[in-house]
């Protein structure tokens, strides 16, 4: 039979990127072995899906518990893990998330916050910020901006979406002071100029944004955001998928910052691999949403339920250690940074890390973490980029990766960035 990189060429639709080429066969806590018995430190975490790294054994017992008992529901019957699932999420999630609706994907999961801020408000308008990563979906592309080539050819896309600046002060060469004061003044001129506050159902934004290059959102933005939309009674969406579960700190980035929502949106690492994800709210919102208005097949599934469910449990053991393996890789790649003119910015939250590399005047330098990431894999380790030019390491170690590994990681990038310095002599 011929290798699996030529059979999946003949069958996988090319529209997926592919990291790599190497095939896995099995994981294990922070590695993957590949076919040829190789073992790889994943600090990809199947893009900050696996915070409890492969194969947890209390995720496993629970997914072949309920694997024995039952696996699919769809909305006809009730059963027990659903809401056994909602319950853990009400008890990790902000004040005031009360209520839950399960569905498969991030995407699908913005979707139906934001199909729920239009129906309960009655109002047209999303406001989205810049650089901001939603999803694929025609909807959640349309509140997609991290990078335009997502939405070239598939106009024209949801209307009425305003975008308004995030603030990357890094980028824009500002403190983070000014480059909140700037962004508020664009909002502000929007709400003058282009749609009426009244008319806006939601402001959907990530606390953290992630594929747009890690930039954190500081508390006093999201504050100032937070007060706009109670104000005018606009519906204020955190898109947490990727920042959630534990990945900067605290279960959500909204704790971390003290900011409520009014939806939270949560997937990825929910269910630590399982599909599965859910849109939380208060009670009297959702309890708006009429019978029927919106559904899911697969929403919700009793295994991914299960799932979740351990998930949370592993995590409320997990979540004390993130503190410290932060603040330790931040101490290291600062001191990195002190010494590799490359990076020009180490930012991030949690083990949400993102480190720039730039060239001349701070320029995107996405040849150099080409050849990172290159070094690293020739090293055997997988990590990922981001940013709309492709030139931050992205940093998400599983969260109960060992300081060993952990310290490992680091030493790998650190090596590639010798070698870098060393090839570019
Ligand atoms: C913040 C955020 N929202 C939504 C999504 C979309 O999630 P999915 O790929 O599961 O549809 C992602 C995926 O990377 C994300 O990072």
């Amino acid at each position: 039979m011929a290798d699996l990189v030529s059979r999946s060429q003949d069958l996988i639709a090319p529209v997926i990127s592919w990291d790599t080429d190497i095939e896995i066969v099995a994981g294990n806590g922070s590695y993957v072995t590949s076919a040829s018995g190789e073992e790889y430190l994943d600090f990809a975490c199947g893009i900050a899906v696996n915070n409890l790294g492969h194969q947890h054994p209390g995720v496993k017992a629970a997914v072949l518990s309920q694997i024995d008992k039952l696996w699919h529901a769809g909305g006809v019957f009730r059963y027990e893990t659903l809401v056994g699932a909602a319950e853990q999420l009400r008890d990790i999630t902000p004040d005031g998330i009360e209520k839950f609706f399960f569905m498969n994907s991030g995407a699908e999961a913005v979707e139906g916050a934001v199909k729920l801020a239009r129906k309960t408000t009655g109002r047209q308008g999303i406001v989205v910020f810049r650089g901001g990563f939603h999803g694929r979906t025609m909807g959640s592309v349309s509140y997609t901006t991290s990078k335009a080539a997502y939405r070239q050819g598939y106009h024209p896309l949801v209307g009425s979406v305003f975008v308004t600046p995030f603030p990357h002060p890094y980028r824009w060469g500002m403190t983070q002071d000014e480059a909140n004061e700037l962004a508020l003044n664009e909002l502000r001129l929007k709400l003058k100029h282009e749609i009426t506050p009244g008319e806006i159902a939601c402001f959907l934004i990530e606390p953290l944004q992630g594929e747009g290059g890690y930039y954190p959102a500081s508390r006093e933005f999201l504050q100032a955001i937070r007060d706009i939309a109670t104000e005018h009674g606009i519906k204020l969406i955190l898109d947490e998928v990727q920042t959630g579960f534990g990945r900067t700190g605290d279960w959500f980035t909204s704790q971390v910052y003290d900011i409520q929502p009014d939806v939270l949106v949560m997937g990825k690492a929910i269910a630590n691999g399982f599909p599965l994800s859910a849109v939380g709210a208060s009670a009297d919102l959702l309890d708006e949403w009429p019978p029927g208005s919106h559904g899911s097949t697969y929403g919700g599934n009793p295994v991914a339920c299960a799932a979740s469910i351990a998930t949370v449990d592993g995590l409320r053991d997990v979540l004390p250690g993130v503190n410290e393996r932060s603040l330790h890789a931040f101490a290291r790649f600062r001191e990195m940074q002190s010494r590799y003119p490359i990076i020009g910015d180490v930012r991030g939250l949690g083990l949400m890390i993102g480190i720039e590399l730039v060239g001349e005047g701070n320029t995107p330098n996405p040849d150099a973490w080409k050849f990172v990431g290159k070094f690293a894999r020739d090293h055997n380790m997988f990590i990922l980029n981001c940013g709309p030019d492709a030139n931050v390491i992205r940093f998400i170690p599983p969260l109960n990766v060992s300081m060993e590994d952990l310290d490992k990681g680091i030493d790998i990038l650190d090596a590639a960035l010798t070698a870098h310095e060393s090839a570019s002599a």
